[in-house]
């Protein structure tokens, strides 16, 4: 066979000429300027990519969904709340600020209820008046401290810090 003979003796020569080492191919012998530079600037793309993806361009659609509803949902209001959330705000300020905050925008006891998370529908007020009236995790059980009445003025009041209005805030005794 013709071609087998000059192949084993090319490969010869190479085993031969390099010492030990069989010859590699040119390119990785002595990669040329332009593959380092082209190489160097590949990696600085996927650098700032991948810093990027880290930052807002990889914020999924559940982290943003929680970011809006952790955000205030609207202006904090001014001037005094209408009847009956300034009655909820005096009984607020006695019961729950402690661990809510100074109009309820959160404190080390407690998570902003001006937070949109806690607007309708997610909140109705009757779902607010449950967790009030029967307690949740760490937070107190009002049932035995509150009346019906003043259940709903304290609803009332998150709601007016919420920046919705204020209707006579109807909550039934909590099912729990
Ligand atoms: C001793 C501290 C404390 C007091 C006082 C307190 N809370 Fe809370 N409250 C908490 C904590 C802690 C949570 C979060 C509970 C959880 O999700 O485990 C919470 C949660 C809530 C929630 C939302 C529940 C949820 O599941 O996200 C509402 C609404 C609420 N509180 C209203 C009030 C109102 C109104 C008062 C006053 C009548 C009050 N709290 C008093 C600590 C407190």
């Amino acid at each position: 066979m013709p071609d087998d003979e000059p192949a084993g003796v090319a490969g010869a020569e190479d085993v031969d000429s390099e010492g030990a080492r069989v010859t590699p191919s040119p390119a990785g012998a002595n990669p040329s300027p332009r593959m380092i530079v082209g190489l160097v600037l590949f990696m600085v793309v996927l650098a700032a990519f991948l810093a990027w993806m880290l930052t807002i361009g990889g914020e999924t659609d559940a982290q943003r969904n929680l970011r809006e509803l952790d955000a205030r949902a609207s202006p904090a209001p001014q001037g005094d709340p209408p009847m009956p959330a300034s009655a909820g705000r005096v009984i607020y300020d006695a019961q729950c600020i402690a661990c809510h905050g100074r109009g309820a925008v959160g404190g080390p006891g407690g998570p902003a209820l001006v937070a949109k998370r806690y607007t309708p529908p997610r909140w109705e007020d009757q779902d607010l008046a449950n967790v009030i009236y029967g307690g949740r995790g760490s937070m107190p059980a009002f049932s035995d401290r509150l009346s019906l009445e003043e259940l709903a003025a304290v609803v009332a009041y998150i709601r007016w810090e919420q920046g919705l209005p204020v209707p006579g805030t109807q909550v039934r005794e909590s099912p729990a």
